[in-house]
């Protein structure tokens, strides 16, 4: 196959979704329908979906199993699909964010009788960053929901974004009828024949046959179905390719993932409406995927919890042309050339090591410890450098210091690498050094990793104190005296290790009261540094 075409059958997205809506059974019947898998349930047992804290902890083998479950690659009619795993609430970090910025459109799952829920609306606002396709699929309509009238203008008006609905669900819970397909005008029905079923034609039935519809879903249903069609019809947003693919428009499927309703028309709908492998920018400019030069950049380190041999494994997404096993690449952050060292793509439950992979799939390497988030890898005969992956907001804060001040050398080697693996943020008092370090996460878990990992790897205790801050911004007022700024007794002024200046906040009133009293005052969110 030519280059070109390998690129263009590709499709990278990841699966968004607040715990428990659903990603997990989705993905493993995405999995079923490209016969990755076997039987359903192999993605990842409960088990290790769910692991504690101090599982976690013990088993490196759990960090085998995330590592392997962090994309998976499938085939599909011609198609070559990887999901980006987005892990769960345990593993909430920087990382799931960073995911986002490898892949080219997101699935959105959302729980039918919850709407939208708090970690739904954190990845939200990332991607939305991107401006890339975002696909909605509204989970469990097996059990009662909420309306669906509500749940898209919920989307809406908290997301800023137009909704379409692809289909429309006949009720739901012990009601559920099935769902009415717009485009091709016809009912699929629900049934009992659903549950527990892996591929199943759905009973087709047009919206215009008014007896076989009865007979279908009852008089009643038929009734209501056909009013809100014609509301639908009329009030909704018209479809727009142009808008879907900015992400300005989100296409919306009801269904439910557990009785294998509505995977396969949403899979077929997803295939046909989002991108394939999306152009990049560089400081240079624009790269095209189907360049023929090899460009890709680190989105992701892991760190192997195996203290014997301290491998990280560093995951790249590849951006432009093809990459071969045995040729040597430019590592542009440090001038290095290297061999990337046993590249492997992971397959649903299995590891491979890879001869070739291309624009649009991501492989993992061994990182001989020079890669850092956001550097970039690329052919020789063309070198180019990837804009940065944007530091996130962290939102849990906590003073770090170790107790025995013999390991000062430690403590510090430890944090700093920790660090640029991208699993923390370290932040400093102004004036004071590495003593007392202040550690932000994006979720909490992270610090219990860390702790762990300092004491397993680098041999050192330390005391956590918990700080109350929930917020951070960056001051982006060049030159700024912090020190003269009128903000209130519980916000903090600390730094990076940069020297970047940043404000820490208790809540987003003292945010809002920060910039009232001290006009002029630009704080960012994220930091693009
Ligand atoms: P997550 O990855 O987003 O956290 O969600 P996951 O797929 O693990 O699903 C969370 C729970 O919701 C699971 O039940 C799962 O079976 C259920 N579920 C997912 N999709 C549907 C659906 O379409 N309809 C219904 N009724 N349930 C659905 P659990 O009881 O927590 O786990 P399990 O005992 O079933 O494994």
């Amino acid at each position: 196959m030519q280059l070109g075409e390998e690129i263009r059958r590709r499709r990278t997205f990841a699966i968004i979704s607040h715990p428990d809506a659903g990603k997990t059974t989705l993905t493993e019947k995405l999995l079923l329908y490209g016969g990755a898998i076997q039987t359903a349930g192999s993605v990842k047992g409960k088990a290790t979906a769910r692991h504690a804290v101090s599982d976690w902890m013990d088993l490196e083998k759990q960090r085998g199993i995330s590592i392997t479950s962090s994309v998976l690659q499938f085939e599909y009619e011609g198609f070559c699909i990887n999901i980006l795993d987005t892990p769960g609430h345990q593993d909430f970090s920087e990382d799931t964010y960073r995911t986002l910025m490898a892949a080219d459109s997101v699935v959105m799952v959302i729980d039918a009788a919850k709407g939208i829920e708090p970690q739904t609306r954190k990845l939200f606002k990332v991607t939305a960053m991107r401006n890339i396709p975002i696909f909605t699929f509204i989970n469990k309509l097996d059990r009662d929901a909420r309306d669906p009238f509500e749940l898209l203008d919920q989307l809406e008006k908290e997301f800023g974004i137009g909704t379409y609905p692809m289909n429309w669900p006949i009720g739901s819970g012990i009601d559920f009828k099935g769902v009415f397909d717009r485009k091709e005008r016809q009912i699929l029905a629900f049934g009992d024949m659903h549950k527990g079923q892996m591929k199943l034609d759905a009973v087709k039935c047009d919206i215009t046959d008014t007896a076989g519809l009865d007979g279908l879903i009852g008089e009643y249903a038929r009734r209501e179905l056909v009013s809100e069609i014609e509301l639908l019809d009329g009030a909704s947003f018209d479809f727009d390719l142009e808008k879907v693919r900015c992400g300005k428009l989100t296409p919306v499927f009801f269904g439910s993932a557990l009785t294998n309703f509505g995977v396969q028309p949403f899979l077929e709908s997803f295939l046909e409406l989002t991108t394939p492998p999306l152009v990049r920018n560089t400081k240079m400019g624009e790269i095209t995927p189907e360049d023929e030069h090899f460009s890709a950049f680190v989105f992701k380190i892991q760190a192997n919890m195996n203290k014997a041999h301290r491998d990280r494994i560093t995951f790249l997404r590849i951006c432009s042309g093809k990459f071969e096993r045995e040729k040597e690449y430019l590592h542009v952050q440090s001038g290095k050339t290297l061999r990337l060292s046993q590249p492997q793509q992971m397959m649903a439950d299995s590891r491979q090591i890879i001869n070739e992979a291309y624009a649009g799939d991501i492989i993992g390497v061994f990182d001989p410890g020079i890669f850092s988030i956001g550097d970039t890898v690329c052919d020789k005969a063309k070198k180019v450098r990837f804009e940065g992956i944007p530091t996130f907001a962290p939102e849990h804060f906590a003073i770090i210091e170790h107790k025995d001040s013999l390991k000062r050398k430690q403590f510090v080697k430890g944090v700093e690498q920790i660090a640029m693996e991208g699993a923390i943020q370290i932040f400093h008092e102004p004036n004071t050094g590495m003593e007392r370090v202040i550690v932000g996460v994006v979720g909490e878990l992270q610090f219990e990793v860390l702790e762990y990992r300092l004491k397993n790897e680098y041999n050192v205790e330390v005391t956590r104190n918990n700080l109350p801050y929930q917020y951070i911004r960056w001051v982006k007022n060049p030159g700024l005296d912090i020190s003269s700024l009128n903000l209130t007794s519980d916000t903090k002024w600390v730094q990076d290790f940069k020297g970047g200046d940043l404000l820490i906040f208790t809540s987003d009133w003292n945010i809002n009261w920060a910039l009232e009293k001290n006009e002029g005052l630009i704080l960012e969110e994220f930091s693009r540094e």
